[in-house]
């Protein structure tokens, strides 16, 4: 017995002494400006923030389902889908045709965002089942959403679709379902992928293709979270499972569960980041999936309460082979929370918002809904900011940070925005527009200002339109007067809705500053897996952890994503064929 313990107990210590499974330890220790975040609430989103994206420097997309909301288009049908403006906080209508109810989003390397999927209802407008639509943002305030189903859309009907950039500016699409139910099930599960734009692979030539892990994970597997990994495959987490995913090969690699039977996808979201790639830790990954609950996703919902503790578990596994081996590795949030936003900040931290200490995702469903139709209660009002490099015992703190007074819970999104504030919005557990009740269709939006954003901040000037793969450029910047040293932080703020952050990234870039202090030269990502093609910001930080603005730029060459016009002829004519969804 001795012998086998000491045994472990020299296989744990190889493990934790090697840089792969912890690359993070390579990392030097990151300083943050201590202090007190402001809270303000400015500006009402006009849609429920149930979808969010930044698009430019200055705008937002917020996008609703289709419901009674206050902002109307011109001819005064109520919009569901609508652009902000982050400094003057005025939403602009929106013309999507179909109901984006539960679409998933992210950009496509042009670009243009691509947003997919939504739900068959009707108030007015179209079934959003198999929609695809395009957003291709612009500073003058004409740009609008431009679909038509009978030119393109998906090949099966996505509702709750997770999805993921690739390496070559395409997106891929996982998942979702067929119809309306609370969970999803055996008779609604589309247990398949597809690309968009449509590919020739995998013996499949664009039609959808099937998925095992989306057949054996139900019924808690909606908004799966999908991740780009620097090697090109995907990481993939939905409900207690997770695996490695070829894409190119059709390859499904099974990793550990998810520990302690914890489930991290709708209606029991957890949420989950990549933690910061850096050259330092050769761009190794690490994820970390935050919150969820251990609710029985078989029991019928009558059994269930509002009441039921969330979890509290944080679990971080290196998809390495070593990492792998080594395992999930677990921590305790200072509460337990279903349905939070995890949002990583441009000084390498991340901030967990929103969500709720009990009951789950969805509405109207358990015996005792709060509200009136809330699953969920007892609302996660303060964040909770993570330390990925701190002392094991000292990473989570709320030390300084105000308590919202908004419940944000089911349908409620968050997202850093270009000056390094972090943006709430949403919270609508509710069928329709409610007001007045305890949980109702929430539309104030809410700013975190961090404290080194009362700093004095680092600016900078010279950031090309697009930036290529390990290409150099110079930026003249202006530091504040005691800045020693400076990093760059390359960030995509990710597709926020239903706790999942579609293709959030940060990833640090190779960079020196000159002797004055005056020019920084910064090299381009390493390639298009580290950092897939398409719209970034890129924050200069300062040694005390001071971000300054991010502007925009394109990683890449700003070029559409491939085509493949057979791939696209078998696409369209899929539309054809479906029935409908099953009734
Ligand atoms: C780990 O560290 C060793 C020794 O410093 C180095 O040779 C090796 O390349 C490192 N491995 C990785 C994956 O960084
Ligand atoms: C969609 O495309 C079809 C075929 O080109 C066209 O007839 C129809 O008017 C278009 N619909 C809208 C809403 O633009
Ligand atoms: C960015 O934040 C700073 C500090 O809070 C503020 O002074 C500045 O006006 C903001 N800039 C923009 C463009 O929002
Ligand atoms: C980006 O690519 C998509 C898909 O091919 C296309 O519909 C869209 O118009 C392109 N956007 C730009 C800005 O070229
Ligand atoms: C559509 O897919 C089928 C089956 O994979 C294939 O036989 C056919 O050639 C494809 N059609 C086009 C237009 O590519």
């Amino acid at each position: 017995m001795l012998h086998v313990l000491l045994t472990l107990a020299r296989i744990a210590h190889g493990v934790l002494a090697s840089n792969v499974s912890s690359p993070s330890v390579l990392d030097p220790p990151s300083t943050f400006v201590s202090g007190a975040w402001s809270l303000v609430q400015q500006g009402t989103s006009g849609v429920s923030g149930m979808q969010l994206i930044i698009v430019t420097e200055t705008t937002a997309l917020i996008f609703d389902k289709v419901e009674h909301n206050p902002l109307t288009t011109e001819d005064g049908e109520p919009a569901w889908t609508a652009e902000l403006n982050l400094n003057t906080h005025v939403v602009r209508p929106l013309h999507a045709l179909s109901n984006t109810w539960c679409a998933t989003g992210g950009f496509l390397g042009n670009g243009t965002f691509l947003s997919t999927g939504g739900n068959p209802i009707v108030i007015t407008g179209e079934d959003g089942l198999q929609a695809l639509r395009f957003f291709t943002p612009c500073q003058d305030g004409t740009c609008d959403i431009w679909e038509n189903s009978s030119l393109v859309h998906t090949t099966s009907p996505r509702w709750y679709p997770g999805s993921v950039r690739l390496e070559d500016g395409s997106v891929l699409i996982f998942g979702g379902a067929t119809a309306n139910g609370w969970m999803n099930n055996p008779t609604a599960n589309n247990p398949s992928y597809e690309f968009y734009p449509p590919k020739n692979i995998n013996g499949f030539n664009g039609l959808k293709i099937p998925s095992p892990f989306l057949a054996t994970t139900l019924n808690a597997n909606l908004f799966p979270i999908v991740m780009e990994l620097p090697d090109g495959t995907l990481f993939v987490a939905a409900n207690q499972r997770a695996m490695i995913f070829n894409w190119r090969t059709n390859a499904e690699t099974q990793l550990p569960d998810i520990p302690n039977g914890v489930r991290v996808s709708y209606p029991l979201a957890g949420s989950a980041v990549m933690l910061p790639l850096t050259p330092e830790n050769h761009y190794t990954p690490e994820v970390m999936i935050c919150g969820g609950s251990t609710i029985d996703d078989t029991a019928d919902p009558s059994t269930l309460s509002s009441q039921i503790p969330a979890s509290a578990q944080c679990s971080r596994l290196v998809l390495t082979a070593e990492g792998i081996a080594a395992g999930w590795k677990i921590e305790t949030m200072p509460q337990p929370r279903v349905m939070p936003d995890m949002v990583l900040l441009p000084d390498g931290r991340v901030v967990i918002v929103n969500g709720a200490r009990t009951g789950l995702g969805s509405y109207g469903n358990v015996p005792d809904a709060v509200g009136p139709a809330s699953n969920a209660d007892h609302p996660a009002f303060t964040p909770v900011v993570y330390d990925p490099t701190g002392p094991a015992e000292r990473r989570f703190s709320s030390q300084d940070i105000p308590a919202s007074a908004i419940p944000r819970l089911y349908h409620s999104t968050a997202t850093l925005t270009p000056n390094g504030s972090i943006l709430l919005a949403g919270s609508n557990p509710n069928t329709d527009i409610t007001i007045g009740t305890k949980y109702q269709t929430e539309y104030r939006l809410e700013f975190y200002s961090p404290a080194y954003m009362s700093k004095p901040r680092p600016s900078y000037k010279g950031l090309p339109a697009t930036v290529n793969y390990k290409s150099k450029f110079t930026l003249s910047v202006q530091l504040p007067l005691d800045t020693a040293e400076v990093t760059v932080a390359l960030m995509d703020l990710g597709f926020a809705t239903h706790s999942v952050h579609v293709d959030q990234r940060f990833v640090k870039l190779v960079s020196k500053l000159s002797a004055d202090k005056k020019t920084l030269m910064v090299t381009g990502p390493p390639t298009a897996r580290v950092y897939p093609p398409g719209p970034a910001f890129l924050y200069v930080v300062t040694a005390a952890g001071v971000p300054s603005f991010g502007h925009k730029t394109i990683i890449g060459t700003g070029a559409s994503p491939p085509v493949d016009q057979g791939a696209i002829d078998n696409s369209t004519s899929a539309f054809a064929t479906y029935e409908g969804p099953p009734t």
